[in-house]
């Protein structure tokens, strides 16, 4: 009212008692309202008809997972009783599935015999990989660590045998090149088993030792190297990833007998964006496919080991994923039992995690149409073709690096 008269300090000293005793109210007024608004919020809860309620909480009365029925297939069975292992909710083993075999998981398994049915009529070489399929250790005859040294950006990891001399240096020679190229370092490795005197092959290790001094590049591990036992090469390779490359950027795995043109991987990946990475995985995707039935067939798998259809897999000639993804490949390998077909293996892997591998049309593992087979232009474009010898791997790569071949 009287905004420039000065306050005596007797009224201010009212004024301030009138204001403490107003700011108490306010006080008391906001703890009520606060009170009110939970009260509101938590109404539904608390006084809501009963029926709402009901809706919301929801006990079961039976258990709420499932446990799986008993499978008659044996890599089934075996895949559920490490599913059951890893499974953190579900405690007691059923009976059914308390039956685990030798102790030592690298003695034969006896049970195979017993449990499959059709097992004595089944191929050799199917008879061994049931026998050996929960050894997942072999130690390493050569290693050569180093070759990891520079973080390579690309490392591609070649499956070979031991007698394929040829097409390994005819790799080294061309798409396999080791150092930079298009400013980013490559790194090659070939994987490789190891004969069983059995087999009656002649000893070539001693050569072998020679390749390795010379160019450092093989890794071989003490097991069988045969078909059944590719699996065991991708695993033991994404062992030896973990433990001796975990930083290179990617890695392509492919076979000795595809062309890759390194060129075009290097110049995909560049342009890859940063969030793509973590969950790379391409390839040539066969989706909806299973196994085939009959006896005749390379890619056999009878109804007694395995039963149901394959997860989306990269045919094996070649594929190309992230190192981060490799890592975690190998974690996942450990919760699924070893299956005879590496690239299904390989795509079961992927299931595990969540992913699926990713279509890329330059991938061609069953080839391209013979008219283009002598076209330079073509191989420009391509990341892989499946299959080509060491003689004409060198044509194509001159093609590839030559400075004059012009394309449209
Ligand atoms: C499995 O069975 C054996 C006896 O056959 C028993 O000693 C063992 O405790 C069982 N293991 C589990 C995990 O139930
Ligand atoms: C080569 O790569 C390095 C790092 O990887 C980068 O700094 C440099 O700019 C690149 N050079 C060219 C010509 O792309
Ligand atoms: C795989 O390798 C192991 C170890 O050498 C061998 O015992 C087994 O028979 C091999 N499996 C096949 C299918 O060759
Ligand atoms: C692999 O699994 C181990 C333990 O289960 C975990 O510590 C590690 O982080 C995992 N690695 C990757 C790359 O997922």
């Amino acid at each position: 009212m009287f905004p420039n008269l000065p306050l005596s300090p007797v009224s201010v000293a009212q004024r301030r008692g009138t204001m403490q005793v107003a700011c108490q109210k306010t006080r008391v007024l906001c703890v009520a309202l606060a009170v009110l608004v939970c009260v509101l919020v938590l109404c539904p809860w608390n006084f809501g008809p009963a029926k709402s309620v009901r809706k919301r909480i929801l006990i079961p009365t039976t258990k709420f997972w499932r446990v799986p029925e008993r499978s008659g297939s044996f890599w089934n069975k075996e895949q559920q009783y490490l599913d059951f292992t890893h499974n953190p909710i579900l405690s007691s083993l059923p009976d059914w599935l308390n039956d685990t075999g030798p102790l030592d998981p690298c003695e034969p398994d006896p049970r195979v015999s017993a449990q499959i049915e059709d097992y004595d009529s089944l191929p050799q070489h199917f008879q061994d990989f049931l026998l050996h399929m929960r050894c997942r250790t072999y130690p390493m005859l050569i290693d050569q660590s180093r070759v990891c040294d520079g973080d390579p950006f690309l490392l591609l990891a070649v499956k070979s045998l031991i007698p394929h001399f040829d097409r390994r240096q005819a790799i080294r020679e061309t798409w396999g090149r080791v150092g930079t190229l298009a400013n980013r370092t490559v790194a090659t490795v070939f994987l490789l088993g190891n004969t069983v005197s059995a087999d009656l092959l002649p000893d070539l290790q001693g050569m072998l030792g020679h390749e390795a001094e010379l160019h450092g590049d093989l890794l071989q591990w003490d097991y069988r190297d045969s078909f059944y036992n590719l699996t065991l090469k991708e695993v033991l390779f994404l062992k030896w990833f973990g433990q001796n490359c975990p930083s290179a950027r990617f890695v392509l795995k492919g076979d000795d007998d595809v062309f890759i043109n390194t060129l075009r991987v290097l110049d995909l990946l560049e342009g890859l964006a940063e969030s793509k990475v973590r969950d790379f995985f391409i390839g040539d995707v066969i989706s909806k496919a299973g196994p085939h039935r009959d006896r005749k067939l390379k890619y056999f798998v009878p109804e007694s080991v395995f039963a149901g259809r394959y997860p989306p897999y990269a045919g094996g000639g070649g594929y190309l994923y992230s190192g981060e993804l490799a890592l975690r490949l190998y974690n996942a390998s450990r919760r699924v039992v070893l299956y005879p077909i590496d690239d299904v293996y390989t795509g079961m892997c992927l299931a595990k995690l969540g992913l699926a591998p990713e279509m890329h049309s330059g991938f061609r593992t069953f080839n391209i149409e013979e008219k283009y087979r002598f076209s330079p232009c073509v191989y420009r474009s391509l990341m892989l073709v499946h299959s080509r010898t060491p003689q004409e791997m060198k044509r194509i790569w001159s093609w590839i690096v030559h400075p004059d071949l012009v394309c449209p």
